[in-house]
């Protein structure tokens, strides 16, 4: 039986672990050497990772590859990639050598801009809060100077400010909508503070407003919004159809036609959809976790917008039109390459070098490629041998790791498999006949 415990945040680190492993673990002793395993010898840095989040007790380590080979607008680059899933890196660095000598990568952004609401309620007229909102609109904004005045000297700031009647959706709910360009920062801090501040002024000035005959709004809360449809980078490749013939499997022409077929059945599908937009964010997620973004932000507006017709589809399309295969995607992607973990993580940091330090504009492009290569090597796994074959030949260490097998058994099996399909029964009989 678990105990709850009042204070927990006040203790030690020391003292949270041996609360957690006296009443939670048989094997205290095993627990407590996991858990210390994963500090980091320098205590300068394992402070650093203590103070990013809350009640920490350990590290939780994520590998961090590399897929070479990226040519994006004519520019080569290496793409970092936080992930725990076997063949990801390889099916990326996989798309990114095929299309290396087909024209590479090309993207653009589309638009930039956020938006956050201060979400209310008035019970009083719509006339006389409209006529409130536009004698008020300057004061408000004027509200926000001292917040604003930094980014926009970088070139962000306030772009539209408007006030949303939202009645038909709950009585008496309304919005003032606010939209931002935020440059290199993702602007979830910067954002929200604007609105804390246009709520209180508004709050505050609205009790003077003698237009609204004392009825007052009352604010419910401030906060941006992780959807972002006017945030769009698209990316794409492009070549002539005879240019994907797959030696010994399809011609260009054959391949087209049914990696066609397998993109449509997703944007009709949504079953199909979702695995499909899976593929797309192993990608994007690997890049957005080693570039210090928040996936979590990232996914939930990716989804989003993959059901903004009122149907969940794919994310990507392909055409083939005079002989020429196209393969797009668009992706709402709000991120930054300033603030938050960017100036503190040191892997987060090296990421970012890595990519020759680009702004967010830039990420957002190499993050949607990452998302298209992706998705282009899944496909044509599936549409051709199946994902089975590459993805559990990846998975083969994974599985030998399981099996606590030692480097000589490791080696053996290696080279066994490499011209047999990997399951996790095949390798374990391999094994058993190994040892026996
Ligand atoms: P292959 O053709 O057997 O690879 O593909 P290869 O040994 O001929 O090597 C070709 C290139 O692939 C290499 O070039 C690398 O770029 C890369 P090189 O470096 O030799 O010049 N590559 C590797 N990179 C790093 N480490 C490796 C490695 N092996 C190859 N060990 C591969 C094998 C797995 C790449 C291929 O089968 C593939 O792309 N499969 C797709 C795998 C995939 O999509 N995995 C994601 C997990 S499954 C999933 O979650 C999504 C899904 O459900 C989405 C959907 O349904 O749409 C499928």
């Amino acid at each position: 039986m678990q105990k709850s415990i009042s204070g927990f945040s006040k203790l030690s680190k020391a003292e949270k672990i041996n609360w957690l492993i006296a009443n939670h673990f048989g094997n205290k002793k095993h627990a407590k050497t996991v858990l210390e395993s994963y500090w980091n010898e320098d205590k300068k840095l394992q402070q650093l990772h203590d103070e990013f989040i809350e009640n920490t007790i350990s590290n939780f380590y994520m590998p961090f590859g590399v897929a070479p080979n990226f040519l994006i607008n004519e520019k080569l680059y290496s793409l970092p990639m936080t992930i725990e899933e076997s063949s990801v890196v390889a099916a990326a660095s996989n798309a990114a050598k095929f299309w290396l000598n087909r024209g590479g990568f090309k993207t653009n952004v589309i638009s930039t801009e956020k938006i956050g609401h201060v979400h209310f309620m008035f019970k009083g007229e719509k006339n006389a809060l409209v006529n409130c909102f536009n004698a008020l609109k300057p004061k408000l904004l004027r509200a926000t100077a001292t917040l604003t005045k930094n980014m926009e000297k970088r070139g962000g700031g306030i772009l539209d400010f408007q006030l949303n009647d939202c009645t038909s959706k709950i009585p008496h709910y309304y919005q003032l909508e606010v939209t931002f360009e935020t440059v290199d920062a993702m602007g979830a801090n910067f954002i929200n503070s604007c609105l804390e501040q246009i709520a209180v002024t508004f709050e505050t000035l609205s009790k003077e407003a003698s237009n609204l005959n004392g009825i007052l709004p009352e604010v419910v809360m401030s906060i941006l919004s992780n959807y972002v449809p006017n945030c769009v980078v698209r990316a794409e490749v492009s070549c002539a159809v005879d240019d994907l013939t797959l030696e010994g499997h399809f011609t260009g022409s054959e391949f087209a036609k049914k990696f066609i077929q397998a993109v449509r059945i997703a944007e009709v599908e949504p079953f199909r959809a979702v695995t499909h937009n899976k593929g797309i964010m192993n990608g994007v997620d690997a890049l957005v976790i080693a570039t210090g973004n928040d996936f979590r932000a990232v996914e939930a507006g990716v989804h989003a917008y993959a059901a903004k017709s009122g149907q969940y589809t794919s994310l990507s399309h392909a055409t083939l039109k005079n002989n020429i295969f196209r393969f797009w995607l668009d992706l709402p992607l709000a991120l930054g390459t300033v603030g938050g973990l960017t100036a503190l993580h040191p892997m987060v940091k090296f990421a970012l070098e890595l990519l020759g330090k680009p702004s967010a504009k830039d990420l957002m492009q190499i993050v949607a490629v990452a998302g298209l290569a992706q998705n282009f090597a899944a496909l044509r796994s599936l549409t051709t041998t199946g994902i089975q074959k590459g993805h559990m030949k990846m998975h083969l260490l994974n599985i030998l790791n399981q099996l606590q097998v030692n480097t000589s058994e490791k080696e053996q099996l290696i080279i066994h498999f490499k011209t047999k399909s990997v399951s996790q029964h095949a390798v374990a009989e391999a094994l058993k006949n190994l040892r026996a």
